[in-house]
């Protein structure tokens, strides 16, 4: 999917202990409405016209956070996180959006890790839930 215009985040989840890429995080900075709902075609869209007064642009949308097998477990992840909703903030965006994927066959509740990073769940999907970080609800 093309989302030209809006800001693309790929970065590499860094570890001195490791020479192979231990992680990556893709996302993007959607500054228009049509990427919003690109994002959301054909995946509970209903949940879409329901959320269109509470989503503000520009908003960031985290696409993947993963990190290889073998590094899994380690904390990697919650820095990345963290690093990804510090450049949306600097992009002036007030929210971030995700499809919480359970699909992936994460060996742990990934709804509720992502909820203890300040993310709360705001529908069902198609791959699992949609979830909403808002930098003024106190986190
Ligand atoms: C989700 C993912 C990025 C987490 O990476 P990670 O570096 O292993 O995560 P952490 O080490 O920070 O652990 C995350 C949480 O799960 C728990 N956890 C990690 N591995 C676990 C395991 N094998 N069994 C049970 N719990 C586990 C940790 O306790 C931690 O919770 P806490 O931070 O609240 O204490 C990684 O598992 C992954 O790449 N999964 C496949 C891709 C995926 O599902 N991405 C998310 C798509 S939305």
């Amino acid at each position: 999917m093309m989302y030209e215009g809006s800001k693309r985040i790929d970065f590499r989840i860094p570890n001195k202990a490791r020479s192979h890429l231990v992680g990556r995080v893709v996302g993007i900075i959607c500054s228009q409405r049509q990427h919003l709902q690109d994002w959301f075609e054909g995946d509970s869209i209903d949940n879409y016209h329901h959320l269109s007064d509470t989503l503000a642009l520009p908003i960031g949308i985290l696409f993947k956070i993963e990190i290889a097998n073998d590094c899994r477990g380690e904390k990697l992840a919650t820095p990345a996180l963290e690093h990804f909703l510090k450049l949306c903030k600097e992009d002036g965006c007030s929210q971030v959006l995700l499809n919480a994927d359970v699909t992936l066959g994460c060996p742990f509740d990934l709804v509720a890790w992502y909820e203890r990073h300040g993310f709360r769940k705001i529908g069902p999907s198609n791959l699992g839930t949609f979830m909403l970080y808002a930098y003024d609800e106190g986190q």
